[in-house]
């Protein structure tokens, strides 16, 4: 299968958005969730083997910089073009560089080709300014992961 691949258009250094499916990219992809998402918060079982990785209208992506992999992301297709952010995650010490911003561009652009119109997330109270820097709204405040939304534009800018 052809992998999805979007370049950036900005002319400086060489990041793309890729979809998981070499071996040493869902290495990248599990070693980048693991170490954020759980060892950084102290907290132990991650499953490399878990079936929502996997499943039909689920997509493992992987951000690169020089080929080299610096974050990780999934979007999991719903009903009516609408898309779960999921287990967002830049590499410790890359974070606070923009490259979560790059990642995020990535993946609006791969869910825009996939007709998705809006974008949720179930947000770490922490990650919630991140999102509204990238033009997300809160409309779920009140929960231990608040609920933010993103309307995408109909036609994708490229
Ligand atoms: C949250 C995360 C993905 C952001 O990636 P990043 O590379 O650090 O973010 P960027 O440097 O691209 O920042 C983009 C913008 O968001 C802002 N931002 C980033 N993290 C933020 C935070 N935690 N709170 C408020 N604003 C934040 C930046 O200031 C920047 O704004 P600007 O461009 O207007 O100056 C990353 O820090 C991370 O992996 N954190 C740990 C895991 C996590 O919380 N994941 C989210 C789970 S929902």
């Amino acid at each position: 299968m052809k992998e999805s691949r979007f370049p950036n258009d900005e002319g400086e250094d060489a990041w793309m958005v890729v979809q998981v499916f070499a071996d040493e990219h869902w290495n990248a992809y599990h070693d980048i969730r693991r170490a954020v998402l759980f060892e950084a918060r102290g907290l132990i079982g991650y499953d490399a083997n878990h079936p929502d990785d996997r499943r039909d209208g689920h997509f493992p992506l992987l951000l690169l910089l020089e080929n080299t992999p610096l974050g990780a992301a999934r979007l999991d297709l719903m009903s009516e073009q609408t898309a779960w952010v999921r287990t967002v995650a830049i590499r410790a010490e890359r974070q606070g560089k923009g490259y979560g911003r790059m990642l995020m561009a990535g993946l609006e652009k791969f869910a825009s080709q996939h007709r998705v119109k809006r974008l949720l997330v179930n947000a770490a109270r922490d990650a919630v300014g991140f999102y509204e820097a990238l033009g997300w709204a809160v409309i779920e405040a009140g929960h231990e992961n608040p609920v933010l939304t993103k309307e995408l534009r109909t036609r994708p800018q490229w």
